[in-house]
């Protein structure tokens, strides 16, 4: 929601609205509230991977989801040699009870999932895909820093080479139909944005705002001396106009936002192999992806998610 003194801002047209808006604070998700919030999608991996989504009750019985205090941990189960035949490694995919549009979302999280295999992702989408778009804030694959931000839509919505923003435009098309899927994407300008380096330094905070005219994503690396307060401090209101340029971008020049984007649910998942860590197996990891992660429970024990909080202000 707006505050009044925007929306006075915004009607009388005379001052940039650019960083002017003040968002309040719409859902907390800390610990169990992720439970309550949040439902288990225990179907199967759309994106191929070698993974079995269970649901909640399993989940919890089995440790893979773990809720307490201020702590909410999600992981690949790390002690099960699988059949070869059978199932996927179990893991944990969760999608937000509640939907959003204009919003900032900001989370505050310690560590997430790394190593050869794995393919994390937070992002938010609608239920008809790819109509309704996808925001893609943190993924990346076989834990190769730096994190990707992407979009995909339907047809029509491209982004400019050039915008103001850290990241370096890795693609420019966000059609979901075209280029098998790669969307229009961003490369994080911070080493530090996923991987090793993230979860040595105790990770840190990323903000997404969405507005109706540009899509932009932040990354504070936990030891930043540039975090805002407000973020820091989980504070009951945030500014984006004080959060400095973007690590990520995307405007509604060439693509109108309102048409491709419908009201989005949040997701964390956790995938292992599949369509983008499994094709870009690289030759630095073992064996190959499927049998890596049939045959190495262990290695998995770093393929974990640990979320200090979720922000979602309107
Ligand atoms: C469950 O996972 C949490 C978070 O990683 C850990 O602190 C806890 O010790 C685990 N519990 C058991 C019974 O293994
Ligand atoms: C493509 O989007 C632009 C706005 O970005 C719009 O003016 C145009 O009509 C759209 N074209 C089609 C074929 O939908």
């Amino acid at each position: 929601m707006l505050t009044t003194s925007t929306i006075i801002l915004t009607l009388s047209s005379l001052a940039p609205v650019l960083g002017t808006t003040t968002y309040k604070i719409k859902d907390t998700y800390i610990g169990p509230s992720f439970l309550n919030g949040f439902d288990h999608w225990p179907y199967s991996d759309p994106t191929h991977g070698r993974v079995n989504y269970v649901d909640q009750d399993t989940a919890i019985a089995q440790n893979l989801t773990f809720a307490e205090g201020k702590t909410f941990v999600m992981r690949a189960d790390d002690t099960t040699v699988l059949d070869p035949n059978g199932p996927g490694r179990n893991s944990v995919r969760i999608q937000s009870k509640n939907a959003y549009s204009q919003s900032v979302m900001v989370l505050d999280i310690t560590h997430m999932p790394d190593g050869c295999a794995t393919w994390p992702a937070w992002w938010t989408t609608a239920s008809d895909w790819p109509t309704g778009g996808e925001i893609d804030i943190i993924e990346y694959v076989n834990g190769q820093a730096p994190n990707h931000m992407t979009l995909h839509t339907s047809p029509n919505c491209t982004q400019p080479q050039s915008r103001r923003m850290m990241g370096t435009t890795t693609s420019t098309d966000c059609d979901a139909s075209v280029n098998y899927n790669e969307g229009c994407g961003v490369q994080s300008s911070y080493s530090s944005s996923a991987g090793s380096g993230f979860n040595s330094i105790g990770g840190g905070w990323y903000a997404m705002e969405r507005t109706s005219s540009s899509i932009s994503i932040w990354f504070w690396p936990r030891n930043s001396p540039t975090v805002p307060s407000t973020i820091k401090a989980g504070s009951k209101t945030v500014n984006p106009g004080t959060f400095g340029t973007p690590d990520a971008t995307f405007v509604n020049s060439q693509c109108d936002l309102n048409s491709h984007f419908e009201p989005h649910n949040i997701i964390f998942d956790l995938t292992l192999c599949g369509d983008w860590a499994g094709n870009n197996y690289p030759s630095n990891c073992p064996s190959t992806c499927v049998d890596y992660v049939n045959n190495n429970p262990q290695s998995f024990s770093d393929a974990y998610w640990d979320i200090a909080g979720l922000r979602v202000y309107e």
